[in-house]
C-alpha cells in the first residue's frame, strides 16, 4: 500500500514579531508570540498536523529556513521584509511551495511604504488586519488545503 506523505506546515514569524504583546500592542494586539504559538500547536495537533514555528529577526536566516524545503505548505509573517525583501520573495519561488501571507495589522490601511507586499503576487492568498486570527484562519486554510489535496490523490 502506497504510503501517505506526513504533511508538515511551516510558521515563519519575520524580525520584532518576538516582542509582540508589548510592541504597539494597539496596532498588533495584547497577545504575546509565545501564547500565539501555544495556540497554534494546540490546533495542528487538534488535527493531527505537524508544524514547525520559526522566528527571525534575520533575512538571511529565513531564507535560509524556507530554502530547507523540507515542509509541505508555508505561512509567513515576513513583518517589515514584507515591503523590502526580493531575497525572501525569490526563496519562496524557488521552493514553489504553497504559501499563505499573514499580517496582524492591515497593511492596506497603514503607511503608503506597507501598502506594498512583495510577496503577494507569489502566495495562494493574503491575511491581514485579523490581529492573531490572520494566523490562526491561515492555519485552518493551509490544513484545509492539504487534506483537500490530499483527498484528489
Ligand atoms: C506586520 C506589518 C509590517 O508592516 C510590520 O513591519 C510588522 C508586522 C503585521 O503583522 O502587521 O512588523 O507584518
Amino acid at each position: 500500500m502506497k504510503k501517505i506523505k506526513q504533511n508538515k506546515i511551516l510558521i515563519i514569524h519575520g524580525p520584532n514579531l518576538h516582542l509582540l504583546g508589548k510592541r504597539e500592542p494597539k496596532l498588533y494586539g495584547k497577545f504575546t508570540l509565545k501564547e500565539i504559538n501555544e495556540e497554534l500547536e494546540k490546533f495542528a495537533k487538534l488535527n493531527k498536523i505537524p508544524i514547525e514555528i520559526f522566528q527571525s529577526n534575520s533575512e538571511g536566516d529565513i531564507v535560509e529556513r524556507i530554502t530547507k524545503n523540507n515542509y509541505n505548505f508555508l505561512i509567513i509573517n515576513p513583518a517589515a521584509y514584507t515591503h523590502t525583501s526580493v531575497a525572501i520573495r525569490d526563496s519562496i519561488l524557488a521552493v514553489d511551495k504553497p504559501t499563505i501571507e499573514v499580517h496582524l495589522s492591515n497593511i492596506y490601511k497603514r503607511e503608503e511604504f506597507r501598502k506594498t507586499s512583495l510577496i503577494n503576487d507569489v502566495v495562494i492568498g493574503t491575511i491581514s488586519g485579523l490581529g492573531q486570527w490572520s494566523y490562526f484562519l491561515a492555519l485552518e486554510a493551509s490544513i484545509a488545503f492539504l487534506n483537500k489535496k490530499r483527498c484528489r490523490k
